[in-house]
């Protein structure tokens, strides 16, 4: 399968199952927004609930929830009204806009020059001179739209945890080191939106700033580094398909900085960063506040600025290497009723890691008499108080099994006859597709157990 093959397979699946929608899509779409369907914002929850245990399920991380608008002072601090720009250059000829610095890898906008590179109509002199162009969203805060009440709708999370760390610090009663984690939504103006959800407007990110003395920068680089890599291959994604990127040009505030690529069918994209951002946050949030924000290690007697060492990681671009990890096509034998197999066909399937999986099991009666329904039915309400199940009786179990696959649910139980003499179901696994039989009482255990 063409590589370029499996965005566009996974996009229309994506739509098919209720993964991802287009927004606004009745009224032609709103570029780089899109909607989460019912499938896709159970899996987007198993995401963050992932990411929020392994932060916050510890002695010396502490969650918080800041608002999107935020003080203006924020942003002159953290330097994104000033830095927080891209390069943007207009074709003269086709209208298209690109980032300056992405122009070699970029196509022309004009349909009658199809797959032409954009670095050759530069070369041509078709473009206008760079303008620096400020990401950051403006809106008005009251009634009054004049430019003392611009308010920004954040660009990343990270700020609302270093305005909060005098807070969270005194209300928790840390000590150095501790972290603040926050999932929220975060809105970026991007010049060229583009590859689903890899770069949109209005994303959701998951960061986590972590305080610490300065003499233990490298230290805690290092530890969280491999700790983010791990979370990824803890939930499926192969470690040959993450690649760990050095930065060799820092940002101002950087004093190291990787990226964790995730090799995307249009090749390493990144998917979350982790940087030494030492005491530059703190530092101007104090300066431009007027507020002593600083620690006092009462065990050395020493008073600092803490570093931070940031994990930034894209919720969104997380959701999107997971189902690309996920998507398989195969040929396999067909399932008959009785778990033997028949004649070849294809198949689509989500490998998605159970706790990430929307849908953790499907509860069938074979046949739509004798009482199965009834009893797939009592199944479906006992395994729903603790997942989230689907209960499915129309067509033949194989399209029903196929149809599981490809939303990833890693589980179907299917109530048959047997069930009515012993109180058995059977339970097939999405990935082997081996059925084994067990006690109906016993389910809720085996899903816990799987789970
Ligand atoms: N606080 C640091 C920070 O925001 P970043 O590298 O700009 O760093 C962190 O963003 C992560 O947020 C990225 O690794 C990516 O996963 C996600 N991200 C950034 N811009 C995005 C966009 N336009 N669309 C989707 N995700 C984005």
């Amino acid at each position: 399968m063409a590589k370029i093959d499996i965005t566009e397979k996974v996009v229309s699946l994506a739509k098919r199952r209720g993964f991802v929608f287009q927004s606004s899509e009745i009224y032609g779409g709103l570029n780089g927004c899109w909607d989460y369907g019912p499938l896709g914002v159970e899996l987007l929850k198993n995401v963050k609930e992932a990411w929020w245990k392994e932060m916050t399920f510890r002695e010396n991380i502490e969650g918080i929830d800041a608002s999107i608008l935020m003080h203006p002072k924020v942003w002159e601090a953290s330097g994104h009204v000033e830095n927080f720009t891209d390069p943007m250059v207009d074709c003269k000829e086709c209208k298209a806009r690109f980032r300056e610095d992405t122009l070699e890898e970029a196509e022309c906008g004009n349909k009658a020059y199809k797959g032409r590179k954009a670095g050759k109509c530069r070369k041509e002199g078709k473009f206008t001179e760079a303008r620096n162009f400020n990401l950051m969203f403006k809106t008005y805060l009251g009634a009054l739209e004049d430019k003392d009440a611009i308010v920004y709708l954040r660009p990343e999370t990270a700020q609302g945890i270093y305005v909060n760390f005098l807070n969270v610090k005194e209300s928790s009663r840390q000590k150095l080191p501790f972290g603040i984690a926050q999932i929220g939504k975060a809105f970026r103006n991007e010049i060229n939106t583009k590859n689903f959800l890899f770069r949109t407007r209005e994303f959701e990110q998951m960061e986590m700033q972590f305080f610490i003395n300065p003499n233990e920068d490298e230290k805690w680089f290092e530890y969280w580094k491999e700790n983010r890599i791990n979370w990824f291959v803890k939930y499926g994604i192969n470690r040959d398909k993450l690649n760990i990127h050095v930065h060799e040009k820092l940002a101002h505030y950087a004093k190291a900085a990787v990226d964790i690529e995730f090799a995307f069918p249009f090749g390493w994209g990144e998917i979350e960063g982790i940087h030494n951002r030492t005491d530059f946050d703190l530092k101007r949030h104090s300066e431009f506040s007027g507020k002593k924000i600083e620690y006092f290690d009462d065990q050395t007697k020493e008073r600092y600025i803490p570093f931070v060492i940031e994990t930034s990681a894209g919720a969104s671009r997380s959701f999107m290497a997971f189902l690309l990890n996920a998507y398989e096509e195969e040929q396999i034998a067909r399932e008959n009723l009785d778990g033997s197999k028949a004649a070849n066909e294809a198949r689509t399937v989500l490998r998605l890691h159970p706790a990430l999986a929307p849908i953790k099991a499907a509860i069938f009666p074979l046949v739509n008499r004798d009482g199965m329904p009834e009893i797939a039915h009592k199944l479906t309400e006992d395994l729903r108080k603790d997942f989230k199940v689907f209960f499915d009786d129309s067509g033949a179990v194989g399209r029903r099994y196929r149809r599981q696959d490809e939303c990833g649910t890693p589980f179907c139980i299917t109530v048959d006859s047997d069930t009515l003499n012993d109180n058995t179901v059977t339970i097939r696994d999405r990935d082997s597709m081996v059925q084994e039989r067990i006690h109906i009482e016993k389910t809720i255990q085996f899903l816990k157990e799987k789970i």
